[in-house]
């Protein structure tokens, strides 16, 4: 993106933009934190992002109550602020997660996020500890299971996530889902990278977000350079789900990862006998004396030595975004940066200067920037922009009130889509030196002013067709290839929707869609 922007003098104007109450509950200054990677998240790393401003959980998952212990040491030597231990019961033996938790409450580990399958016992056994308690889900029930067991939050994960997989759907679905049908707050995962990520996860009603595969090539990490330089290198679309790094975990658990010779299936069948049996696997590697084993779920470590390359290289979708190896506290201030400046009602008199530079150089007739009604293109796109918003917010809150099957899936795929051109247009906007909108359109309450559900879904219609007008009259004026090519891809996704609506109404009906003009 190309705010240009003063990181160390404007990073503070944006502590009260971005302060949601989850800042409150968990002690930092953004509503940024550290996912609990496992082997990843180590003292250093959570200890860097707490000192940043940012809140950070240790990934204790499987790992001996000895090194939580070292680790909650080595944090609290490096700051008073409050952090996080996760753990994932199900990939843990019984005796072994009991000894961790137990270590947990000792010592008073401040939050616990945990994984996987909602195990209500345990959350209240931390509860009534008096240690805060998360829960990362990955489906609207589960997050009813989180709550009813009596999480302080949750956190939202979209297939998109690096690492373990819970759910199926994407974040921008998941997200309102879950914010509409909880009353929890959440944080929102999966293929967070950039300012813009987190601005529209707030936009969509997230608390603050959480940060995985960014924070793997930071030097204070401990994952393997080899980890952290895949990451940087890679290209677009290389990750993929899998199932194929399994031991220790159950059947079937998904996991995000960077292709590699295991995924393309050059090392054999990982549900063969050498993927199953401890005594019969292949060891590929070694940390300290533990040998590391084909299509375990280990990913490789600063404390590692082995073939890299066939081991579990976790990586979210925003893995190709990510293009250098820094400091934390940069890649953490650096997206706060950027999300601050997104959302920030008054960021327009830190782009002043920028902006009157543009506007002098248009009147001095300079070509770099004679783009014909640039002020008015980006009137149009951030009218746009509030409307997707509007329509994302009002399709959200159908799916909730929806009860037929059928339908209640077309609507979670306008709204997807809704969701998705927000994104669009905010980088649109973005690359035009602008600012995006915050604000939803008026079309929102209008249209929730509809009681009548076949109504509300014909006034809908009606929005989308405004829209599809306003993209008539906005095209033969874009000149941008990329950009026409983007919002042309938008009017027919909008057309498209506009019929499968419209199919529904008549089916609906009989022929007379109800509330139609
Ligand atoms: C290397 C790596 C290890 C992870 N280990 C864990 C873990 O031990 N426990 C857990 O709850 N989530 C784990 N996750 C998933 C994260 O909690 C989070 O959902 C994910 O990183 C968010 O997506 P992103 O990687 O695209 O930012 C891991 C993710 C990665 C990338």
């Amino acid at each position: 993106m190309s705010i240009a922007l003063d990181l160390s003098s404007d990073l503070h104007r944006f502590a009260n933009t971005l302060h949601r109450p989850m800042c409150d509950l968990l002690g930092c200054t953004w509503p940024v934190v550290l996912a609990g990677m496992g082997g990843v998240s180590r003292a250093e790393l959570v200890t860097a992002v707490t000192v940043a401003g940012g809140f950070g959980f240790l990934g204790m998952v499987r790992e001996p109550t000895s090194l939580i212990l070292k680790e909650v040491r080595e944090v609290r030597a490096g700051t008073d602020r409050k952090f996080g231990v996760n753990l994932i019961p199900t990939a843990t033996p019984v005796d072994l997660l009991d000894a961790q938790i137990a270590t947990c409450i000792e010592i008073g580990v401040p939050v616990v996020a945990l994984f996987w399958d909602v195990i209500p016992a345990i959350v209240r056994r931390l509860r009534d500890a008096g240690i805060t308690v998360a829960y990362q889900i990955g489906s609207i029930e589960e997050a009813r299971s989180a709550e009813a067991a009596g999480v302080n939050f949750l956190i939202v994960q979209g297939r998109e996530a690096g690492g373990h997989v819970r759910g199926t759907q994407p974040l921008a679905v998941l997200l309102p889902e879950v914010v509409a049908g909880t009353r929890l707050p959440v944080l929102a995962a999966g293929g967070i990278t950039e300012g813009a990520d987190v601005a529209t996860a707030l936009s969509l009603g997230a608390q603050g977000v959480v940060l995985g595969t960014a924070m793997i090539p930071t030097r204070e990490s401990f994952a393997h350079s080899y980890h952290k330089q895949r990451i940087v290198d890679a290209g677009e679309h290389e990750t993929l789900l899998t199932d194929s790094f399994h031991i220790n975990w159950p059947k079937g658990a998904r996991v995000r990862v960077l292709a590699n010779s295991v995924t393309r299936g050059e090392r054999g069948d990982p549900f063969g006998a050498c993927g199953t049996n401890g005594t019969e696997s292949t060891v590929i590697g070694e940390e300290e004396g533990r040998p590391i084993y084909l299509f375990s779920t280990d990913s490789p470590l600063r404390s590692m030595t082995g073939d890299f390359e066939a081991m579990a290289l976790y990586a979210g979708t925003g893995a190709e975004r990510i293009s250098d190896i820094t400091g934390a506290a940069t890649r953490l201030h650096q997206i706060v940066l950027q999300a601050g400046a997104l959302l920030d009602p008054g960021v327009a008199s830190v782009l002043d200067r920028k902006e009157s530079a543009i506007a002098l150089s248009e009147h001095m007739g300079d070509e770099r920037h004679r783009t014909t009604g640039r002020h008015a293109l980006l009137a149009t796109l951030n009218e746009l922009l509030e409307a997707e918003r509007a329509g994302a917010r009002v399709a959200s809150q159908m799916v909730v009130e929806i009860a037929e099957p059928s339908l209640k899936q077309m609507m979670i795929a306008v709204r997807q889509d809704e969701a998705r051109w927000c994104g669009v247009l905010t980088k649109a906007i973005q690359s035009l030196d602008g600012s995006p909108s915050r604000r939803t359109g008026a079309f929102y309450e209008k249209a929730m002013a509809v009681a009548d559900l076949w109504q509300r879904m014909a006034f809908l219609n009606r929005g989308q067709a405004w829209v599809v007008r306003k993209l008539h009259a906005l095209l033969p004026g874009v000149d941008e290839k990329q950009l026409r090519a983007e919002l042309t891809a938008m009017l027919a996704s909008h057309q498209e929707n506009i019929r499968l609506v419209e199919r529904q109404l008549e089916a609906a009906t009989g022929g007379a869609p109800p509330g139609s003009a």
